[in-house]
């Protein structure tokens, strides 16, 4: 009874919501553990493109049960409009479940998220704008809102009316914002509570009974370990308590770590990020002008939505090339079973690529992963120039039938990440991809 989490290994937007598709098939349950609707998980069906911001990538599949945990932070407005986008497609939501201890993202979080990162000014993180960080303090700060409570008119009442005037308070006396009014809120949230009441069960139970019964469990991780509070780039990281890390899944469904059997990690073929924050092989130059080679990564399938932009804002994501000290740190901290290589394809018109495999200030070798966000601005990366394949590998389907310099090219990335790659995709579809070693 394998319980497999698939992790992000980068800065996010991997191709974990494809690559959950994919390994859904042979699960019964697919789960999300953190994080909330920052997160933006592309999958292409027979039914459409779909952009998943909260259910989980295994709803496809009419017979898996797909459950949001108590991990998760959930804005009702948005999962109610993601329901109603899938069914409206076809989709059935019947067997999603929603915890009834995931937390409840708030207006007054959403308001908090914007004039926060007004006010920090040039020390802003450029997060998504969502409410998530608000959202994720107040479940630290103990003044949250869950689930169980917001589908109890009473209890949801008596909540909000210990916290609304204290959010207040901030909006008003912090930010010089407007105070939001209690009724708008109660009557606008209680009727979502009301709307979201079906969905909302004891989920940790959920997995427990699946367990017990034997059954495959798929973790769908969100965000990229590089955006974790402890392990990531701290201060440009995401709050998501529970780490969106392997770690965090166990919190962030109710499981114990020995329950865990298998983690896989997702990493694109090379590096991309969205928001601030350091990213050594990006490739731009001194003035931070995006560079030729950057584009050519960048806008690759764009015209069929598939560039590198942001599925939750649609802000153009930094690219650079494949970043292997990262990489293996990342695989380290996961204890990654596997990889799974995403986006090959992406690379196929390049007549030679780089691999960053060390770092150096002012010509000094560094020392594994900086601490500081401030020694990885200063890291120049050391780069290795490998040969391209300049193939269309988009029709690959066996790892012998690749390119030479292409096989070679994952070959490497396997070796510098430290453990076996698994799957190799090469194009967005769900069938678009190398099966180089079972996974489940
Ligand atoms: P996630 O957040 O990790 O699920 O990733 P996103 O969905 O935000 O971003 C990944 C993007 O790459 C999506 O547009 C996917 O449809 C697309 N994608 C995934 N795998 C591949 C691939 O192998 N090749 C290409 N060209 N696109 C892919
Ligand atoms: P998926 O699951 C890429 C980034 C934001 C910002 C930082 C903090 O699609 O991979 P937040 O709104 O979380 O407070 O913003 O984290 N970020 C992501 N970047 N993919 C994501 O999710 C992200 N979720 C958050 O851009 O830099
Ligand atoms: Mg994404």
């Amino acid at each position: 009874m394998p319980v497999l989490v698939v992790i992000g290994g980068q800065w996010g937007d991997e191709g974990k919501g494809r690559m959950v598709d994919l390994l859904a098939r042979s699960a019964s349950v697919v789960a999300r553990y953190s994080a909330g609707n920052n997160a933006g998980h592309t999958v292409v069906t027979d039914r459409g493109i779909f952009r998943l911001h909260l259910v989980p990538a295994g709803i496809f599949y009419a017979d898996k049960v797909c459950l949001i945990g108590n991990g998760v932070v959930i804005d009702p407005s948005i999962l109610l409009e993601e329901i109603e986008s899938l069914e409206s497609n076809g989709v059935s939501t019947k067997n999603l479940f929603v915890s009834s201890r995931a937390q409840v993202i708030m207006p007054y979080h959403v308001l908090i998220d914007r004039l926060d990162e007004e006010l920090r000014g040039p020390a802003a993180i450029g997060t998504t704008m969502r409410g998530v960080g608000p959202a994720f303090a107040d479940k630290v700060s103990r003044v949250g809102i869950r689930m169980a409570d917001l589908i109890r008119p009473e209890v949801f009442r008596a909540r909000l009316s210990l916290i609304l005037p204290y959010k207040n308070a901030f909006l008003t006396k912090l930010y010089g914002g407007e105070a939001l009014d209690f009724n708008e809120v109660y009557e606008t949230y209680s009727d979502y509570g009301r709307r979201l009441a079906p969905f909302v069960r004891d989920t940790m139970a959920l997995v427990h009974e699946a367990l017990d019964r034997g059954q495959t469990v798929v973790l769908e991780g969100a965000q990229g370990s590089l955006l974790d509070l402890d392990a990531g780039t701290y201060e440009y990281v995401t709050s998501s308590v529970p780490s969106s890390t392997a770690a965090g899944a166990g919190i962030g469904m109710g499981i114990g770590p020995t329950a865990i059997t298998k983690v896989v990690g997702v990493y694109k073929a090379y590096n991309t990020r969205v928001g601030n924050g350091p990213m050594p092989t990006e490739l731009v130059d001194e003035k931070g002008e995006v560079l030729p080679e950057a584009i050519q990564i960048r806008d690759r399938g764009k015209e069929l939505g598939f560039g590198e932009y942001g599925a939750t804002t649609g802000r153009p994501r930094r690219c650079g090339w494949f970043d292997a000290v990262a990489a293996r740190y990342t695989a380290r901290l996961n204890g990654l079973t596997g990889a799974l290589i995403t986006r090959l394809d992406v690379l196929d018109s390049f007549k030679s690529l780089k691999i960053c495999t060390g770092y150096h200030i002012d010509g000094r070798p560094v020392e594994g992963f900086p601490a500081s966000t401030w020694e990885l601005a200063r890291c120049e990366p050391i780069y290795e120039e490998v040969p391209g394949w300049e193939k269309d590998t988009s029709g690959v389907r066996l790892f012998d039938d690749l390119p030479a310099a292409a096989q070679a090219y994952v070959r490497r990335l396997e070796s510098l990440i430290g453990c076996p790659v698994a799957i190799v995709s090469v194009g967005p579809e769900r069938d678009q991809a190398i099966i180089v070693k079972p996974v489940l």
